[in-house]
């Protein structure tokens, strides 16, 4: 493990970001990509590339976790997507092992093929009840999702008008879809509005999508959904709700922002995923019509040319629903809440800014991208797993830890996070100060 206090920390290494190599130049495509592997390197050869850890025993409120490069850490984890503490639920647990049983662990084809199982119809159809809405399509994954109802429905005369933090899903199934993109400053409705005149005052012969989410992922707020649907009714729009993050975990009912907002069943498009809540990959779209799913069934092509989700996911997530619809689900939501709230508390009581309202993603200011990597530095030595967030996540110098919190952490838990942060935040911000700042100014600019 590295030792912390050692400040030749080279200012390349606390500069920078993965901003610098989006567009590469050079006419060998993987030759090309070596600048951008030296960058990594070097943060990692210092101790600053906090990404693609794995865990040793699965995502627990404490867990052992290794670094990209094998070095090992312990500590309360805040870092993981279980927010029900479902994953290691006993009868999720069962229904995955009677799933072995009675399908093998393949889905073996597409789902326009033969790759469905009776587990996964059973699962669009209580989806679609538990949303209000007629019609639900399973995709391997949240990320297949978004990306193919908007591919799958716009066409490149068409518009997309897209909240500006939309997911990245979303935004690359618009890219993938049209060049009439139009982006409204985040929960910006009248932005929105002016959007959707400018556009229907020149066209009105094809048609507009509106994108946004339930939750954002990064900032943990929610647009006002009656109002977007009633503005998309005005302009002749269809709205995509992405519910990624509060479907199952939010609202007495479980039923996030959408219930919260009285619009079960009122939003034209909800998308959402199982891998936050529902412990396990696949995604979805719901719909209110037949004609819909079954045009998105076969012209979103990951729905179509990919694998269905597997027998288990599809009895995993099927159980998953059952129990959020339970007293027990009731429990567990408010555990987390429990959780959430104190957390925020926890970590604002230390002097740190948190963002949003409160759910299951509490994200903590940092700013500077060198001083969040310096202050993840400190992270493996003081016990904490939280995911260092930059760009592309989000902006460039709007870093920030998300921590994410599940029904089973325990108070004490909760208190070593914020206690642990706050503590590697001093240190990295006398470290930080005390960094040549020309030099630094310049590796960041
Ligand atoms: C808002 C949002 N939408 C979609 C996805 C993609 O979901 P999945 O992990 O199921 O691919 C994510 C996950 O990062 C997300 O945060």
């Amino acid at each position: 493990m590295l030792d912390s206090a050692n400040n030749n920390i080279p200012p390349a290494a606390l500069g920078g970001s993965m901003r610098d190599f989006r567009v590469l130049k050079g006419e060998n495509l993987l030759d090309r990509v070596d600048s951008f592997f030296q960058w990594q390197d070097l943060r990692r050869q210092n101790g600053l590339w906090p990404f693609s850890r794995s865990t040793e025993g699965g995502p627990t409120a404490v867990c052992a976790a290794r670094d990209d490069q094998g070095n090992r850490m312990e500590g309360v984890n805040f870092a993981s997507q279980d927010y029900l503490s479902l994953s290691r639920h006993p009868e999720i647990l069962n229904a995955a092992k009677d799933a072995i049983e009675r399908y093998g662990v393949h889905s073996a084809g597409s789902p326009v093929l033969v790759g469905n199982t009776v587990d996964s119809i059973a699962l669009e159809r209580r989806i679609g009840t538990f949303l209000e809405m007629e019609e639900v399509l399973l995709y391997p994954t949240g990320w297949a999702a978004g990306f193919g109802v908007i591919k799958g429905l716009v066409r490149s005369s068409d518009h997309i008008v897209m909240d500006a933090l939309a997911h990245t899903c979303l935004q690359e199934g618009a890219k993938a879809a049209t060049k009439n993109i139009y982006q409204f400053r985040h929960l910006d409705l009248d932005h929105c509005r002016r959007w959707l005149s400018a556009v229907r005052a020149k066209d009105t012969r094809n048609a507009i999508m509106v994108v946004t989410e339930g939750l954002f992922s990064m900032d943990s707020d929610t647009p006002d959904l009656a109002a977007m649907q009633d503005l998309c009714r005005e302009y002749n729009a269809t709205l995509l709700v992405d519910v990624a993050h509060d479907l199952g975990c939010l609202g007495d009912d479980g039923r996030g922002h959408i219930g919260l907002q009285k619009m079960l069943g009122k939003v034209d498009l909800v998308m959402g995923s199982f891998s936050k809540t529902f412990a396990s990959n696949g995604g979805f779209v719901a719909c209110k019509s037949r004609s819909v799913k079954e045009y998105l069934r076969f012209y979103s092509t990951p729905a179509t040319f990919s694998n269905a989700v597997s027998p288990v996911q599809a009895a995993v997530v099927l159980k998953a629903f059952e129990i959020i619809e339970s007293t027990e689900g009731r429990s567990l939501r408010a555990a987390l809440m429990r959780n959430i709230l104190s957390l925020r508390q926890h970590v604002r009581n230390a002097g740190m800014e948190v963002y949003g309202d409160p759910s299951a993603i509490v994200a903590v200011r940092m700013g500077s991208e060198g001083l969040a990597r310096l202050v993840s530095r400190r992270l493996p030595e003081v016990g904490l797993l939280a995911n260092l967030v930059e760009f592309p996540a989000v902006g460039k110098g709007a870093a920030r830890f998300r921590l994410q919190v599940m029904a089973n952490h325990t108070e004490q838990d909760i208190q070593q996070a914020a206690q642990r942060l706050h503590v590697a935040y001093l240190d990295a911000s006398a470290e930080f100060d005390a960094l040549p700042q020309p030099e630094l100014e310049m590796a960041i600019a």
